[in-house]
């Protein structure tokens, strides 16, 4: 892959810095608080990177979808409060994205930090508008791209802008497609990649993109159930994509390099859908009528554990069960578990859900590298050109 250019290779000092960041972050429900700042937090190597240089730095992002009008509860002064809190400088939060803020950010003191208002208030945000671009491009002299968890946008502030002040890549934003770039391009092997969550839909892209790059394939969470029918299984209850069993099958049997793929042979099945709900480990091959499964069973989990045990680089994406619930969660715990006794190895999760899964079992420090992106990891291993990495290339 072409090489993004990178924040160590441009004269920031003394400049004023417009800094594309993702703090798309979740709230506790009908509050300000938020409940996961992972994002804030990851953000911060660049910020800092910058205070040392005696930049003035303006801070951007969007929040939630407010499709371009102005939404009062996805206003960011509840994320410049973190940042400040996180950070130990104040953060003084605009309440414009352009205009009136280019008087702000002209006064703000070298390692001053101001944030912007959400991006898309503004309708010519996600139309990668390049009047908008320019009105963010006036409040500074350069451009940083740390925001990888938006970088399959194509919008103003992760694209047009990129083309109109010199650019690069921060810390964060070089750090994900390092190591993701490195897991796909030359990984240790054995490669496996864990793939779960609801449905195969989602994951179609990146099948396609890595069953010719890895040694094995790990299915877990709904999506096995499409699977295990392809398999000429009966699946209960179980939420089958129909319309994805020739799919399931063609990757079961194409040859893929002698890439193994790995499906559960027991699976938790429950009697609803539900935290409460009545559960039994059954064999995948003997899901009762009116059941569904809820979590890979205990010798599928012990399976995958120990193939994953031998294996240089594991990409995982989608939890095993439905973690929230305890009694569907332990599938995931041990993929977890697997891969955070895996010193040696290069394991990385994807974002999202898994990241939430890892977080909640206090295993985030023993993996190599947690992903801040949802759907641009996703993109990413699909191999897809991402926009706002695209723009970064085309420095002018
Ligand atoms: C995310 O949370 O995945 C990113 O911030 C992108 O958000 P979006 O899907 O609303 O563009």
């Amino acid at each position: 892959m072409d090489k993004v250019k990178s924040i160590r290779t441009l004269d920031v000092a003394g400049k004023t810095a417009l800094v594309r960041v993702d703090y798309n972050v979740p709230f506790r429900p009908g509050s300000t608080d938020i409940s996961d700042d992972s994002r804030i937090r990851a953000s911060l190597p660049t910020l800092r990177y910058l205070q040392e240089r005696g930049c003035r730095i303006v801070v951007c992002s969007h929040l939630g979808r407010p499709k371009g009008r102005v939404v009062e509860s996805l206003r960011m002064a509840p994320v410049s409060q973190r940042l400040s809190e996180l950070l130990g400088t104040p953060v003084v939060q605009a309440r414009q994205c352009v205009g009136e803020a280019v008087a702000s950010a002209a006064a703000l003191a070298p390692g001053g930090v101001m944030m912007l208002e959400n991006l898309r208030f503004h309708p010519g945000e996600e139309q990668n508008d390049v009047e908008f671009a320019r009105g963010l491009a006036a409040l500074a002299d350069v451009y940083i791209n740390d925001a990888f968890g938006a970088a399959h946008r194509a919008h103003a502030s992760t694209a047009a802008v990129a083309r109109l002040l010199p650019s690069a890549a921060g810390l964060l934003m070089e750090r994900e497609l390092q190591v993701l770039g490195d897991a796909l391009d030359a990984p240790n092997r054995p490669f496996a990649a864990v793939l779960g969550g609801a449905k195969v839909s989602d994951k179609i892209g990146v099948l396609e993109n890595l069953m010719d790059k890895v040694d094995m394939l790990v299915i877990g969470g709904g999506m096995a159930a499409t699977f295990i029918k392809a398999q000429g299984h009966s699946v209960g209850d179980s939420l089958v994509e129909d319309d994805r069993l020739a799919f399931a099958r063609r990757i079961m049997d194409a040859d893929h390099g002698g890439a193994k793929i790995l499906i559960p042979d027991d699976v938790v099945a429950a009697d609803a859908f539900a935290a409460d709900a009545e559960s039994r480990v059954v064999s995948a091959s003997a899901i009762p009528d009116g059941w569904r499964i809820m979590d890979i069973g205990p010798n599928t989990a012990r399976r995958y554990a120990d193939a994953l045990g031998e294996c240089g680089t594991v990409i995982w994406n989608g939890p095993m069960g439905v973690f929230e619930w305890e009694s569907f969660s332990r599938g995931t715990a041990a993929v977890a578990n697997a891969l955070a006794g895996m010193e040696r190895a290069t394991t990385i999760t994807g974002g999202g859900s898994t990241a939430e899964a890892v977080g909640a079992l206090g295993l985030a420090d023993r993996m190599t590298h947690i992903s801040s992106g949802g759907g641009a990891s996703l993109e990413f291993m699909e191999g897809r050109e991402l926009p706002g990495v695209a723009a970064l290339m085309d420095n002018r």
